[in-house]
């Protein structure tokens, strides 16, 4: 452990952002108490809402504490009418501008389905999928594909007549998001729910695109260096139906950028929904965990979102900052926070809205702070 603990710079950001962050904070705090913290948090403001108000993203002391933090934590970002001079969505610096400035190359999307968790399928609430048969991860490549910012407009008085966006497929962008499917198959362990194999899927569209087809040549190149791994292969638009009928079949799944932001919205529906759903934007260096389902405006203000993206992401945290130093305790810390997550969903005692329940959101941060507190550490 550090000195003084892990530096955590987090960005509650917009909307519903600031609600969940909130109640991640308040079961760290749980998770640390009886002891010296291993970490040390600092918020900073930020985002579309702070853009309309003063005009400018974040602050350069904020842009500062990301880049000079262990980690970071952003909440949401995203407001309606808040919107940069060349269009893009104000807020972008928090996500994307962090995930192409600290070149955060992994966008590391956990999908696994809790006992106690029901999904919300054609207005009721109900069991869809065995739990047992959701556990996968989805690594979708972060900063390259067509989120590279090589894009515009052809204007002709005035009048747009053609919009570009340019998908960019690297080399190097590519052999990285494999070898890091691969390498975290391997450390998984435990392969796919259906028969054990630890088997990671290639999802692309190479029976068209020629950048899939360079992506597909280097998940098998690379993947020549993983024989104890079974590889296997899905067109995207399969991927989606498959995905869908036999959660079952997958363990590991690498995407390129876009196809993967699309497929892990839909592989969130398996695990309960976007209020399950967290990612982590992992570089060499650096790391980002958010709850991916956004500043959801309509909710916000209300003290109704589900927190639990925000418990999974800050569990990922501990989990990447005990592998990178080495913290035993800190492993210790992120296993006993999954247990209690994992208890308190089991208890069906914080489900809020979006789960048919009526807890709120400060509720369900403090029943598994004190699921945390009656955790053994
Ligand atoms: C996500 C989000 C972002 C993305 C948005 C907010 C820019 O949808 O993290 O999946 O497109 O990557
Ligand atoms: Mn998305």
């Amino acid at each position: 452990m550090r000195d003084a603990g892990y530096a955590v710079a987090v960005f509650p950001g917009d909307g519903t952002g600031p609600e969940v962050v909130r109640e991640g904070l308040k079961v760290l705090d749980a998770l640390a108490e009886g002891g010296p913290a291993p970490w040390r948090t600092t918020s900073y403001p930020g985002g579309g809402q702070y853009y309309l108000a003063r005009g400018k993203e974040w602050e350069p002391e904020a842009e500062a504490a990301a880049r000079a933090a262990d980690a970071i934590v952003v909440g949401a970002v995203g407001w309606p009418g808040a919107v940069l001079p060349n269009g893009d969505l104000a807020g972008r610096a928090l996500v994307l501008g962090l995930r192409e400035g600290l070149d955060l190359y992994a966008n590391v999307r956990p999908c696994r389905l809790y006992p106690g968790v029901t999904h919300r399928i054609s207005g009721a609430y109900r069991t869809v999928w065995e739990p047992k048969n959701v556990d996968l991860v989805i690594v979708r490549e972060n900063t390259e594909d067509l989120y590279t910012p090589a894009r515009g407009r052809l204007r002709r008085a005035g009048e747009t007549e053609v919009a570009i966006d340019t998908r960019v497929v690297t080399r190097r962008g590519t052999e990285r998001i494999v070898r890091y499917a691969y390498e975290l198959a391997g450390r998984r362990g435990r392969g796919a729910p259906e028969d054990g194999v630890r088997r990671v899927t290639c999802i692309d569209k190479s029976n068209v695109l020629e950048g899939c087809r360079f992506f597909r040549e280097t998940f098998d190149r690379v993947g020549a260096e993983y024989p104890e791994l079974a590889r296997d292969y899905a067109y995207v638009d399969a991927f989606t139906q498959w995905l869908v009928r036999n959660p079952e079949h997958y363990n590991v799944a690498v995407a390129p950028n876009m196809m993967g932001d699309i497929v892990t919205d839909l592989a969130a529906v398996l695990q309960g929904g976007m209020g399950f759903a967290c990612g982590a934007n992992v570089g060499a260096e650096h790391a980002m965990f958010e709850p991916v389902h956004g500043s959801a405006p309509k909710h916000a203000g209300k003290n109704e979102v589900n927190p639990f993206a925000t418990f999974f992401a800050v569990e990922q945290m501990l989990r990447w900052l005990a592998e990178r130093h080495a913290d035993r305790a800190v492993l210790a810390q992120a296993d006993r926070l999954e247990r209690a997550v994992a208890a308190t969903l089991a208890s069906g005692t914080a489900r809020t809205y979006d789960q048919g329940g009526s807890t709120t959101t400060s509720a369900a941060g403090d029943r598994v702070a004190a699921a945390v507190r009656q955790e053994p550490a």
